[in-house]
């Protein structure tokens, strides 16, 4: 089965560019499942139902998130009318399941393809330069025990490439793929570690590249420059869709792991 996973859309430039390229890369790869990464595409912070639900019109099957989760607020009550055991919607938009006990939503993700191939979709998130996660190595060995698919897709939202690569071989051989997200820059490292896992430490983010990771460039080199407040906006500018296509024809190992990068139609 081929599984594409779309990289932190992030603003309007980001769900424009999707869109335009979504169906013929879908065709051109005979797509079964589609996972995208959500939080940023409400203006840069979080999701709204509206838009996760643009994306479930578009045929995303799963949406995760990140530190970004609940900057949209009606988020939560969306979540909320999700139940453990529905397939709705509303349960296949995914915070990290590594938060506090307690919190809104869920961070793992069951279901079937439409050729019948069950899958699963964890979202964690990182310790390392981050907060408000517990410990994802120990959350993921926790998590694993209670999944019976072969398919098995994490998406690693993390800042640090030492803590996502430590990922990718601490999986190496109980997943399908962990593909790394959060950082908006894709890296070259994609590749299948030796027990079969799919590994790319950042896919990339769907969005502005014109910006600085999907901020206005201007506006961020002020701030960087000058360390005072600043107001951001969200950039438009050379929006591309990036990605990664992963084959799996005998899961949970992965065959192979190829970006998908695409720029605005007429852009080289
Ligand atoms: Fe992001
Ligand atoms: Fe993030």
């Amino acid at each position: 089965m081929n599984i594409l996973f779309v990289g932190d859309i992030f603003g309007s430039a980001g769900r424009r560019i999707v869109h335009e390229h979504i169906d013929h890369v879908r065709e051109a790869h005979n797509v079964e499942l589609l996972i995208v990464n959500a939080e940023n595409a409400a203006g840069g912070f979080g999701v709204t139902p509206q838009i996760a639900e643009e994306f479930f019109d578009m045929g995303a099957d799963v949406l995760t998130t990140g530190n970004h989760v609940w900057d949209k607020r009606e988020l939560i009550e969306y979540m909320n009318s999700a139940t453990p055991d529905s397939q709705n919607r509303a349960r296949r938009i995914l915070r990290p399941a590594n938060f506090e006990r307690g919190v809104p939503g869920f961070g793992i993700f069951e279901g079937v393809t439409t050729s019948g191939v069950v899958y699963a979709v964890v979202n964690l998130m990182g310790k390392v330069f981050m907060s408000g996660t517990n410990n994802p190595f120990l959350a993921a060995n926790e998590i694993l025990a209670g999944i019976k698919a072969k398919v098995i897709v994490v998406d690693f939202h993390g800042e640090a490439t030492s803590e996502k690569v430590a990922m990718g071989w601490h999986l190496d051989g109980r997943v399908t793929a962990v593909v790394g997200t959060h950082t908006h820059v894709p890296t070259a490292d994609d590749r299948v570690l030796p027990g079969g896992t799919a590994y790319i430490t950042d896919v990339g983010m769907t969005g502005p590249r014109g910006g600085v990771i999907g901020v206005k460039r201007e506006q961020a080199i002020e701030s960087l420059a000058t360390m005072m407040p600043v107001r951001f906006e969200t950039s438009t500018e050379d929006p591309w869709l990036m990605g990664v296509l992963i084959s799996a024809s005998q899961p949970p190992r992965a065959d192979a792991i190829a970006p998908v990068r695409r720029p605005a139609p007429g852009v080289t």
